[in-house]
């Protein structure tokens, strides 16, 4: 049978009337570049796609469930359609916020505005907490400053297997150097060279798949 895959990627927006947004920079090339390595891996592949311009990268030759989404709410409710996913892998810029009170109708200027944000919903935490024992759970960090400190904060915060750290410059461009770092293994973080993403794609699913080939699946010592 075939292994799954579930990927989130791309930016969230979250309304504040019909016409306006809070958003991120995030283009969503990494995680479609993660879709492509994956599929082309034979594995079944599901995409939870945030509003993008890169669809086009998408490989349609091959059969990527992809499942647009607009808000964090809607990209969590995709998500949990597919929590029997073999690897889960959070490569989306979800908005840490949303609007508390949205507006129905477009808003009119006034002179000052404050808008009242409220938290949303984490989807990497909700899932790390009913991950699966078997399950491979994988996240990104996208940080300025302290990026391995912080990276490995989240790894415990959100019980990840894997984390993918990057620094911020890395959004919305082709190329970003990335740092792999395991639960199991947090003292030996694995520096890349700067690359285009496709190629970090490829490194990336080396690393799962040698994750799990060394602690997962590996027969228990008796
Ligand atoms: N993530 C998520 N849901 C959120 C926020 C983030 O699933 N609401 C996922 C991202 O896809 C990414 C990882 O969590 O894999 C990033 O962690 P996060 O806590 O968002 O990092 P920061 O926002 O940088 O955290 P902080 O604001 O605390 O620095």
């Amino acid at each position: 049978m075939k292994k799954k895959v579930l990927i989130t990627a791309g930016p969230t927006y979250e309304a504040i009337d019909p016409v306006r947004f809070i958003g991120n920079r995030s283009s969503g090339k990494m995680g479609i570049d993660i879709a492509n390595t994956f599929v082309d891996e034979n594995y079944d592949v599901v995409l939870v796609l945030g509003p993008t311009s890169l669809k086009g990268l998408i490989n349609t030759y091959r059969n990527i469930k992809v499942i647009d989404v607009e808000s964090a709410q809607q990209m969590y409710e995709a998500c949990l359609q597919h929590l029997d996913a073999d690897i889960i892998i959070g490569a989306a810029a979800v908005a840490d916020y949303k609007v508390a009170h949205y507006s129905e109708e477009k808003m009119k200027k006034t002179d000052d505005l404050t808008l009242l944000l409220e938290r949303n919903v984490d989807i990497l935490f909700e899932i790390g907490k009913i991950k699966k024992e078997n399950q491979i759970l994988v996240g990104f960090a996208l940080e300025t400053s302290n990026l391995i400190e912080y990276a490995k904060g989240k790894i415990a915060k959100k019980n990840l297997d894997i984390i993918v750290a990057n620094y911020a410059s890395a959004m919305n461009g082709d190329k970003n150097q990335i740092t792999l770092i395991n639960k199991n293994d947090l003292d030996n973080p694995v520096e890349h060279p700067e690359a285009y993403k496709f190629i970090n794609a490829a490194t990336i699913y080396k690393y799962i798949t040698n994750y799990e080939s060394t602690y997962i699946t590996s027969p228990k010592a008796v």
